[in-house]
């Protein structure tokens, strides 16, 4: 087989075979394709897309082009929760445990901040101790005794998609959807759960800006699954503004512990109680939505769900009196208000600006092997629709100096849009999407 004739059949619109994709999908992962053949072939698809059955054969052969992790010795159904990335998304943290709490085992790898949008194990590397990096083994061995854990994606996980995201990376090919789909799903489906709640955000902090590519790229990711023997169900979440108020990475630990202690509530909790009631549904433990709800709101108000992610800690050798005292989490140096610049209603927001706002003062990396200040970030005061005057604290800035405050502070002043006229706030779930039907809202 050769290279340059899947490129021209894609150059011209035409179909690959199960037997090129597979070609292409372990020729990269084994680096035997040189980058340039590999990145014309990924513009190609870019440019002309890839029909179902051929974005299910690169999903699978990019799966096994690495180890597939096997979790059947895991009791009850092992469900995982992904999001495609965004800005102050924290449900991770806060629906882990109390899905777990609720009897569902939940195995989860996760993956790093990228780009603006920030990674679980970034933040939870901000308790002291704590450790992303577990053999697969042991990381069964924690689900069975406690019933979570949240671990790092292994080396050898779908390698062909670590090689041809660098390149997408770099040769403008990320906003494809089966690129997208099989990066994702790829990664999903060799880390092995059953199960698997997807949430795809939608709007300005997202990868996908409109509703309609959102819900077709969540659909695309719902088929492979189902195709691969797996529970799927995908939402189609906000992303027009930050879903917690806490933007940073011990900022999001412990806006996560404020919820799971009751402290907190608002967007951060009913997204979580979205998603993890749909864990609850896929990994068998409730008939209905509404019925996952209450169990999960059962075992916030017990206070079982911030003793598991004390136990969760503690099993990775992490600081478990974090969740009883959030004073033990790293504290930035400088904390500043950002005032507001004039009166008026929150109006949008440029919630990537925000993203890449935080990773400038260091709570994420620009280069692959940048270290990562995990206390800085800032705290949003405001959300879209509400009134602001004039010099009021719209946010609050944690940085490492005061010329990093500084810079926040104007930038936080550019990205939250205040006008004269009221806006609505921003709708929180915009479409659930099953393998039988899409439901809008
Ligand atoms: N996240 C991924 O893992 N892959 C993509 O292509 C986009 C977001
Ligand atoms: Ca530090």
């Amino acid at each position: 087989m050769n290279i340059i004739d899947l490129i021209e059949k894609k150059k011209r619109g035409q179909s690959l075979t199960k037997e090129e994709i597979a070609f292409f999908a372990y020729g990269a992962a084994k680096r035997e394709i040189p980058d340039y053949q590999l990145s014309a072939l990924l513009m190609a698809i870019r440019l002309m897309g890839m029909d179902r059955e051929e974005t299910v054969q690169l999903t699978l052969a990019m799966a096994h082009s690495g180890e597939m992790a096997d979790l059947s010795a895991i009791h009850g159904i092992p469900t995982d929760k992904h999001s495609t990335g965004g800005v102050g998304d924290t449900t991770t943290l806060v629906l882990v445990p109390l899905v777990a709490a609720c009897g569902v085992p939940v195995a989860k790898m996760s993956g790093r901040g990228l780009g603006h949008t920030g990674g679980t194990l970034d933040k939870l590397e901000s308790i002291r101790g704590f450790q992303t990096d577990i053999s697969t083994q042991r990381f069964i061995a924690q689900v069975q005794s406690i019933g979570c854990a949240v671990v790092g994606q292994s080396e050898d996980l779908a390698p062909a998609d670590k090689v041809l995201y660098a390149l997408r990376d770099v040769t403008a090919t990320v906003d494809s959807v089966p690129l997208i789909a099989g990066s994702i799903m790829s990664k999903k489906l060799a880390s092995g759960a059953r199960a698997i709640v997807l949430d795809v955000k939608t709007g300005a902090g997202a990868l996908m800006h409109s509703v309609e590519e959102s819900i077709h790229l969540a659909q695309t990711m719902v088929r492979i699954g189902e195709d691969a023997g797996r529970r799927m169900i995908a939402l189609v979440t906000d992303m027009g503004e930050p879903l917690g108020s806490h933007v940073g990475n011990a900022l999001e630990v412990k806006e996560a512990i404020d919820v799971l202690a009751g402290r907190v509530q608002g967007p951060l909790l009913d997204i979580s109680l979205e998603l993890g009631s749909r864990m609850l549904l896929l990994g068998g433990a409730c008939r209905v939505v509404k019925e996952g709800k209450a169990m999960l709101r059962d075992k916030l108000e017990s206070g079982e769900g911030l003793r598991r992610l004390a136990q969760m800690i503690q099993a990775q050798g992490g600081d478990p009196l974090v969740c009883e005292d959030v004073g033990r989490l790293p504290q930035a140096k400088v904390v500043q208000d950002v005032p507001a610049p004039f009166s008026g209603y929150v109006h949008h927001m440029d919630t990537t600006g925000l993203g890449s706002t935080a990773q400038g003062m260091g709570a994420g990396r620009r280069k692959k092997t940048d270290s990562i200040d995990h206390e800085v970030g800032f705290v949003l005061h405001k959300r879209i629709g509400d009134e602001v005057k004039a010099g009021e604290a719209i946010a609050t800035v944690y940085a490492r100096d005061y010329e990093s405050s500084e810079s926040a502070i104007r930038q936080i002043q550019r990205d939250v849009v205040i006008t004269p006229e009221k806006a609505p706030p921003s709708k929180l779930l915009h479409a659930v999407v099953s393998a039988e039907k899409i439901e809008r809202f």
